[in-house]
């Protein structure tokens, strides 16, 4: 029987990193990114619970010789960036530390992870990697300096590796989605019925992933159909 494909998911272990994993884990063999085990661990149950396989790899993606260790050789089908944090401050209220996390998990990562993986997938003439952005990477807003500054990179990104690797058999897609009700930067409250379930991230991703082989979806925008209906 042939084995599984393998998907990698960085920020596996809560909000849309966490429903991307179960999603793919239907048809992928899921290799699970993040630095908190327990949740990590829970994701591989609750995968191994829904009759899928998975793996926890916990590590931090800013960590450039952990990335290369933990990563580099594996034989991976799917790679998704999507572990990413998001300080929303004017400028002027912004440490530098927040500034350098932002960078450092939002866009330096990409460097190490897509280094580790990447040249199997040129050798082997297939892959696709999937990052997730944001409509932050096509607008501004006050307190986006430093959070829409990364995603505009990460759009950068997506499109100069894409017309690096297309020739090589290898998609890259950028995945940008509205608000998504998750923990991330305070979101998740009051405002919920206004957002997108983690779910909507992950059935966007599937539908980037899913086309044949020759098809490739390089970008993606999703959002909430109606942020101000009731219910
Ligand atoms: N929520 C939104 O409204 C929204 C909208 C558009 C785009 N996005 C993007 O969607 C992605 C996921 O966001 P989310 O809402 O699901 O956020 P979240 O619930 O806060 O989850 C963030 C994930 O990133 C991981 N992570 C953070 N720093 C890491 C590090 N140094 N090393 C490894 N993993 C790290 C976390 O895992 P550990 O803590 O275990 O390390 C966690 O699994 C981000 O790229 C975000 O920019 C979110």
């Amino acid at each position: 029987m042939p084995s599984h494909p393998v998907s990698v998911v960085t920020g596996a272990s809560r909000g849309i990193g966490r429903a991307i994993a179960m999603r793919l884990a239907r048809t992928h063999r899921v290799v699970g990114v993040g630095r908190d085990r327990a949740a990590l661990a829970q994701v591989v149950d609750d995968i191994a619970g829904s009759g899928g396989e998975a793996e926890a790899l916990p590590l931090d993606v800013t960590d450039a010789d952990a990335v290369a260790r933990g990563l580099s050789g594996r034989a991976v089908d799917v790679l998704v960036h999507n572990a990413g944090v998001g300080v929303m401050k004017p400028l002027l209220e912004l440490t530098p530390a927040e500034w350098q996390r932002m960078m450092d998990v939002n866009v330096n990562a990409l460097y190490h992870v897509t280094r580790a993986l990447l040249p199997g997938m040129v050798e082997r003439g297939r892959g696709h990697v999937v990052i997730i952005g944001s409509i932050a990477g096509r607008s501004a807003f006050v307190g986006g300096a430093g959070y829409a500054t990364t995603k505009h990179a990460v759009m950068g990104f997506a499109e100069n590796l894409m017309l690096e690797v297309r020739d090589a058999g290898v998609k890259v897609s950028v995945v940008s989605p509205g608000s998504v009700a998750t923990g991330f930067s305070g979101h998740g409250g009051p405002r919920a019925s206004a957002q997108l379930r983690p779910d909507g991230g992950a059935a966007a991703v599937m539908s980037v992933v899913d086309p044949p082989p020759e098809v490739l979806v390089h970008r993606l925008e999703v959002r909430v159909l109606s942020p101000n209906r009731k219910g």
